[in-house]
C-alpha cells in the first residue's frame, strides 16, 4: 500500500490533524479488540500532537481507558530529565489523561543499555502476549525523522538496521556519544499504522530523497507490509516534494 502523504500548512495543521487521526484509530482498535497499542516518537515535532491530544475535546475522551502507550525508542537519561523521551511525553500528554498506569510501558534506563533492551523486549512480549520470536502488532507507531533519514533511533549505517529477530536493541550512536534504546524495523514494520510527522525546512531535501527512494535511508525502510503509512508534513518540509 503506497503511504498518503499529505501537506499541511503548518505545525498546528499537523497537530490537529494528527490528533484526529489518533482518536480514529484509536476508536477502530478497541472496537476490534478492546484495546490501542501506540509507540510514542521522542524529539520535538511530537510535542504539537500530545499537547492537542491534552485539551479537550480529545482529551476527555473514553478511548484513553483502553490506550497502551509504549515508546519507539528512548535516549539512556532518567526519565524526570528534559532529554528523556517519556519525560516529554509525561509533560505534554500522559500526566492530563485518564490513563492507567499499568499501561504506561517506558523503557526502563536505570541500567545498563543491553540489559534495558532486554527488559523492554520482555515488557512488550508480555504486553502482547507474545511467543518467543513473533513481533507485536501495534496499532500505531509514531515517528519522526532526523535530517539525516534517521527514525526512532534508527541511524544511517547502524548494524541495527540489518536486525531480523529482536524487538529492541540498544545502538551506540558515535555521534551522540550515547547508547539510544530502539524498536528494531521488524517490529515497525509489523505496525497496522504507522504515522510520520515532519516539518520544517532542514528536513526537506532529506525528505524528498526517502520518499523517492533516491537513497537507503532509514526512514525509508519503514515498510510495513500489512499496514499503513502516513506522512503529515508542513509545507516547509514539503518544498522539495514533485
Ligand atoms: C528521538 C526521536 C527521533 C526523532 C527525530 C526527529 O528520540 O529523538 O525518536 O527519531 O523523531 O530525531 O526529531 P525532531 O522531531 O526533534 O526533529
Amino acid at each position: 500500500m503506497p503511504p498518503q502523504i499529505t501537506i499541511l500548512p503548518d505545525a498546528q495543521a499537523i497537530a490537529e490533524d494528527a490528533a484526529r487521526l489518533w482518536m480514529d484509530l484509536a476508536q477502530a482498535a478497541i472496537t476490534q479488540h478492546e484495546r490501542f497499542t501506540v509507540a510514542l516518537a521522542g524529539g520535538s515535532t511530537p510535542k504539537g500532537l500530545y499537547a492537542r491530544l491534552a485539551q479537550p475535546p480529545h482529551r476527555d475522551d473514553a478511548i484513553w481507558a483502553n490506550t497502551h502507550i509504549f515508546w519507539g525508542d528512548e535516549r539512556m537519561v532518567p526519565p524526570d530529565q528534559p532529554g528523556s523521551n517519556y519525560h516529554m511525553a509525561h509533560e505534554t500528554l500522559l500526566s492530563h489523561v485518564a490513563l492507567s498506569p499499568d499501561h504506561i510501558h517506558p523503557i526502563p534506563t536505570d541500567v545498563e543499555p543491553g540489559r534495558a533492551a532486554a527488559l523492554y523486549e520482555r515488557t512488550i512480549q508480555a504486553g502482547f502476549g507474545l511467543e518467543a520470536g513473533a513481533f507485536p502488532r501495534f496499532d500505531l507507531v509514531l515517528l519522526g525523522m532526523g535530517n539525516d533519514g534517521h527514525t526512532a533511533s534508527l541511524f544511517p549505517g547502524s548494524f541495527v538496521l540489518d536486525e531480523q529477530n529482536a524487538l529492541v536493541m540498544s545502538p551506540y550512536v558515535d555521534h551522540l556519544d550515547a547508547h539510544r534504546i530502539t524498536l528494531t524495523l521488524p517490529v515497525i514494520n509489523a505496525a497496522a499504522n504507522v504515522l510520520f510527522l515532519v516539518t520544517g525546512d532542514n528536513k526537506a531535501a532529506t525528505l524528498r530523497d526517502v520518499l523517492a527512494g533516491t537513497k537507503s535511508l532509514p526512514a525509508q525502510l519503514v515498510t510495513p507490509a500489512q499496514g499503513r503509512v502516513t506522512w503529515l508534513l508542513d509545507e516547509a518540509a514539503a518544498a522539495h516534494l514533485p
